[in-house]
């Protein structure tokens, strides 16, 4: 498929606008350049320059002790995961977190943990939540061991902590000997909008993963930080989970390319986004429209329209985007795209909106057919779905309906 930016674009080729997800960037040519002039060994012996030069540049950044480079996001927070605890404990984190909803099982399957759910607020929880779900010292209770945030939260809309709650959270983490991990796919996003940054967030966590392959625009590849031991610890895992990698230097350069170049421009994808958020509230296909915080919009369908049929409308016009949930449809902005293209989806929302071919086959005739759309979108979540009534924040929350966060939605 050949993208908006004209990264990679053949001439007279069809133009996408692909707004499913951040992750679907390709590297832009000056990206390409640093990774095709990229120094590189080979890494299982800890010869590659580049990822030597990435994980020191990053570690420096955030106050760490040392990094790790990992092929992906999954692979940086079960590796977290697995080295904080012992088969048998508990960790704590929202009821729509990533590790818990989009990791394949992982926290059972690699560490023989097991999960204690918050309810979250836009996948946010707090330190007072905490606090009271840590289990006593008794034989009966699984020991908690670990909490794990996750900043900007995927399935809350991009939604941020503020940094007076995340060091309420490491302080009483530290208090109660708990040990904290972050999950910050999407960290800088965070950064450019709420005004701290690597050096006040990093102390706070005893392990961070930031992706280097959404926002910022790297074909492949995340980071872990920590102390030397932990990474000492993490490295090994990394071994066992088959992510030792040869000469990756050449990803590790798309990398550092984006932790220079990258991360301010981020502003611009949270301007687009907002700019979408604020289109789609006026349309009336939309039901309500969460807050848009960052780079991701999320809006429910209104009744009377049919989620599928909005989105291969769009998709009729060369525009993607995906379900994130039953009747809720998500947006996400990012560098293979400008403001030209926001605006031609604009245009093309207001279309839908004004010829209403995204309303359901059978509204014309009285029926509730938009309902029964959602139910069958629904799929093993089935009851209620969570579209129809449910507010967009409620949606988010996971508060909108029972199964609101599992199913067919988009996880990444
Ligand atoms: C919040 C969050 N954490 C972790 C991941 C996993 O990253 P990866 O796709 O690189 O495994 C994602 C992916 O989208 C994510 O959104």
């Amino acid at each position: 498929m050949t993208g908006a930016s004209g990264n990679g674009s053949k001439a007279n080729a069809t133009r996408w606008i692909d707004l499913r997800s951040d992750t679907v960037t390709r590297p832009t040519p000056d990206m390409k350049a640093a990774m095709m002039d990229a120094e590189v060994g080979d890494d299982v012996w800890g010869d590659d320059p580049t990822i030597n030069e990435l994980q020191a540049y990053a570690a420096q950044l955030f106050g760490k002790e040392a990094a790790l480079f990992c092929p992906s996001g999954t692979m940086t927070n079960q590796i977290a995961i697995k080295v904080h605890t012992q088969p048998g404990d508990e960790l704590i984190c929202a009821d729509n977190a990533h590790i818990y909803l989009y990791e394949g099982g992982g926290i059972a399957f690699n560490s023989g943990v097991q999960p204690k759910l918050l309810p979250s607020d836009r996948g946010r929880i707090s330190a007072a939540q905490i606090a009271q779900s840590i289990n006593m010292e008794d034989s009966h209770f699984p020991t908690t061991r670990l909490v794990c945030l996750e900043n900007t939260a995927n399935k809350g809309g991009g939604a941020y902590y503020s940094l007076e709650e995340m060091e309420a959270i490491s302080a009483l983490c530290r208090e109660r000997g708990l040990r904290l991990h972050l999950d910050g796919a999407r960290l800088f996003n965070a950064f450019v909008e709420a005004g701290y940054g690597p050096a006040e967030v990093g102390p706070l966590f005893d392990s961070i993963s930031i992706c280097l392959s959404k926002g910022l625009g790297c074909p492949v590849g995340s980071l872990l930080l920590g102390s030397a031991d932990f990474i000492r610890r993490a490295h090994r895992t990394r071994k066992v989970l088959g992510g030792g990698m040869r000469q990756a230097g050449f990803l590790a350069a798309a990398g550092l390319y984006a932790l220079r170049n990258n991360v301010e421009r981020l502003r611009d994808d949270h301007r687009r986004a907002r700019r979408l958020g604020t289109v789609l509230s006026g349309l009336p296909f939309v039901g309500g429209v969460a807050p848009v915080d960052t780079n991701i919009a999320i809006f429910t369908v209104a009744p009377g329209w049919d989620p599928k049929a909005i989105v291969e409308s769009l998709k009729s016009r060369h525009i993607l985007i995906s379900t994130m949930a039953p009747g809720v449809l998500r947006l996400v902005t990012h560098l293979d795209m400008g403001d030209d293209d926001i605006e031609a989806v604009v245009q093309a929302l207001q279309q839908l909106a004004a010829t209403g071919e995204g309303k359901a086959a059978a509204a014309a005739d009285g029926t509730k057919a938009a309902g029964s759309a959602v139910g069958t979108q629904g799929g093993q979540n089935g009851a209620g779905g969570c579209g129809y009534g449910a507010s967009p924040a409620a949606v988010v929350s996971g508060a909108a309906a029972p199964g609101a966060n599992a199913g067919t939605g988009t996880s990444d």
